[in-house]
C-alpha cells in the first residue's frame, strides 16, 4: 500500500509523524512544495496550479491514496481535486466543531488560528455558520509560524515575541480551545502552551486526520501488512542525504512535543 502525502512545506510531516503510527506497514511518499512555500499570503488560482502539479506527481508514483496534509490546500482545491482522481483523497480542516464542544458555555470563545487562505475561505466560514451554536469564533492567521517552521526555527525568542504579540489582541482568558488550524503550527505546541492561560486547549487536525486515512484504507480492503518506507521529495525533486536529516529532525521533534505535552 502507497500512500501519498502533500504539504506546502514541512508542515505535514505533523500529519505524516501520525499516519505512520497507525500505519507502521505502508509506503509513503511525501511531496513538500519546498519551491513555492508558503501558499498562505498567495492568490487562490497560483496555489491551486501548485497543487494540481502535486497532484499529478502523486498520481504518476501510483499512490493508492492522497493525504493534502494541508489545510489551505485543502480549503481551496479538494473538491476540484476529488472529481479529477478515482483514488480516495484525504483532505484536513480547522477542528471547529471538537473546539465548540469542548467550551465551557455559550459566552466562551474559540480562537481559530490557520494561513490567511484558509481563513479568508467561504468552506471554514460555512463551516462555521453549521456549526453555529452562541460561541464566539474568532480568527487568528499567523502566517509569521509558517517561516519560521521552514528554517527549523521553533523555540526562539523571536517565535516567542511573534506569538505573544499576536496573541495580545484576544481576551484569552475567556478563550477555551485554539485550534491549529495549519499543518505547520503544531510544532510550536510547546511554546503555544507557555504563553497561554493553562485551562486552554491546543487542538490540531493531525491525529483525527491519520485515523481517517487508516479507516480509509481499510474499507478499502487494503493489506495493511508491510515493511515501512517513507520518501520525501522537495518539489518532485528526492530529497539528498541532508534533507533527509531534516525529516529526521522533524520526527524527533514531533516525539519529543508527544513526550513534553503528555496529559
Ligand atoms: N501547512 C499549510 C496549512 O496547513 C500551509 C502553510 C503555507 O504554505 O502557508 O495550511
Amino acid at each position: 500500500m502507497k500512500i501519498g502525502f502533500f504539504d506546502s512545506g514541512i508542515g505535514g510531516v505533523t500529519v505524516l509523524y501520525e499516519a505512520v503510527k497507525l500505519l507502521p506497514g505502508a509506503d509513503f511518499i511525501y511531496y513538500a512544495d519546498t519551491k513555492n512555500v508558503p501558499y498562505g499570503p498567495k492568490a487562490k488560482e497560483e496555489v491551486f496550479n501548485y497543487i494540481a502539479m502535486a497532484m499529478e506527481f502523486l498520481v504518476s508514483h501510483e499512490v493508492d491514496a492522497i493525504v493534502i496534509a494541508c489545510n489551505t490546500a485543502t480549503s481551496i482545491a479538494i473538491e476540484r481535486i476529488r472529481s479529477k482522481y478515482a483514488i480516495p483523497i484525504i483532505g484536513m480542516e480547522p477542528a471547529v466543531k471538537p473546539a465548540l464542544e469542548n467550551v465551557r458555555g455559550t459566552d466562551r470563545s474559540v480562537l481559530v488560528t490557520g494561513t490567511q487562505l484558509t481563513l479568508k475561505e467561504e468552506k471554514l466560514h460555512n463551516l462555521i455558520a453549521r456549526l453555529e451554536s452562541g460561541n464566539v469564533v474568532e480568527l487568528l492567521p499567523l502566517p509569521g509560524l509558517v517561516q519560521f517552521a521552514e528554517r527549523l526555527e521553533f523555540n526562539s525568542e523571536a517565535v516567542t515575541a511573534y506569538l505573544k504579540e499576536q496573541f495580545a489582541r484576544f481576551d484569552l482568558e475567556n478563550c477555551d480551545t485554539i485550534v491549529l488550524g495549519c499543518t505547520h503550527f503544531p510544532y510550536f505546541k510547546d511554546t503555544i502552551k507557555e504563553l497561554v492561560p493553562a485551562h486552554i486547549s491546543i487542538i490540531d487536525g493531525s491525529i483525527g486526520t491519520a485515523k481517517n486515512l487508516k479507516r480509509i484504507m481499510e474499507q478499502r480492503g487494503f493489506d495493511l501488512a508491510g515493511k515501512k518506507t517513507i520518501t520525501f521529495y522537495n518539489s518532485g525533486v528526492e530529497a539528498d542525504c541532508q534533507e533527509q536529516a531534516k525529516f529526521d529532525k522533524l520526527f524527533a521533534r514531533l516525539r519529543m512535543l508527544d513526550e513534553k505535552m503528555k496529559p
